[in-house]
């Protein structure tokens, strides 16, 4: 039997940075790398593209039953629309249960024989992986989150109209801290990086001298990504 796999999970609000993050730690350390929001947000913008209200319980836990991870690489996926309608369905209990199956065999059996997974989403310490080998909490001040985002969507050439981003990560904050399954919150035994006043190699390094304390930040070969 190979050795149980190393699960880093890495929690936060929208824009905290979670994918960068997530993404550079999986690269360093030759693990394999699931962004589980494209869950959600797969679920979301199957439901649009058919024509359904994501509101519709019924539709998204089918939706979410049927997935297919080999579209997680669809470019429409990271539109604010999807990330809107991905807040939606995330709320219902069918289809958070139908995609925890999918998160925990990526976690025990991590694509191309990896020796670990970095997993990021909004539950993954508290619901998915309890047990991970460690655990962040990333976050960052809401004006910060809106900035950075706003910045994103410039470069991707996006129209951005004032005051709308921030209004929009407010109200999938409260909808991710306020639902009753599996909600936003830290951890207890999450270590918490606020990255407001840090850059993204700031808070590389300062996630990298945590996840050494925990026994195993050295570099890996390389790995799949999702
Ligand atoms: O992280 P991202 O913005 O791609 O996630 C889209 C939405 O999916 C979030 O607003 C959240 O409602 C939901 N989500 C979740 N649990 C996760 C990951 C994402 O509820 N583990």
């Amino acid at each position: 039997m190979p050795p149980p796999s190393l699960v880093v999970a890495i929690d936060g609000p929208t824009a905290s940075g979670k994918g960068t993050l997530a993404r550079r730690l999986a690269r360093h350390l030759g693990f394999a790398h699931l962004d589980s929001g494209l869950l959600y947000r797969a679920v979301g913008l199957g439901l649009l593209r058919v024509g359904k209200d994501p509101a519709d319980r019924a539709a998204a836990a089918e939706m979410a039953r049927s997935l297919d991870p080999s579209g997680l690489a669809d470019p429409e996926l990271r539109s604010e629309r999807t990330g809107h309608a991905a807040s939606v369905v995330a709320a219902v209990p069918e289809v958070r249960g139908a995609l925890l199956d999918f998160q925990r065999r990526f976690a025990a059996s991590p694509p191309g024989g990896a020796r670990g997974v970095v997993i990021d989403g909004r539950d993954i310490g508290t619901v998915v992986c309890p047990t991970a080998d460690a655990k962040i909490f990333l976050d960052a001040g809401v004006e910060q989150r809106a900035a950075r985002r706003e910045k994103e969507l410039r470069q991707r050439g996006a129209a951005i109209i004032e005051g709308a981003v921030l209004r929009d990560l407010q109200e999938r904050d409260a909808r991710d801290r306020n639902r009753a399954v599996a909600p936003l919150v830290r951890a207890g035994d999450a270590f918490v990086l606020d990255t407001t006043d840090m850059d993204a190699d700031q808070a590389f390094r300062e996630a990298l001298a945590y996840i050494g304390s925990r026994g195993f930040g050295g570099p890996g070969g390389p790995a799949a990504e999702m």
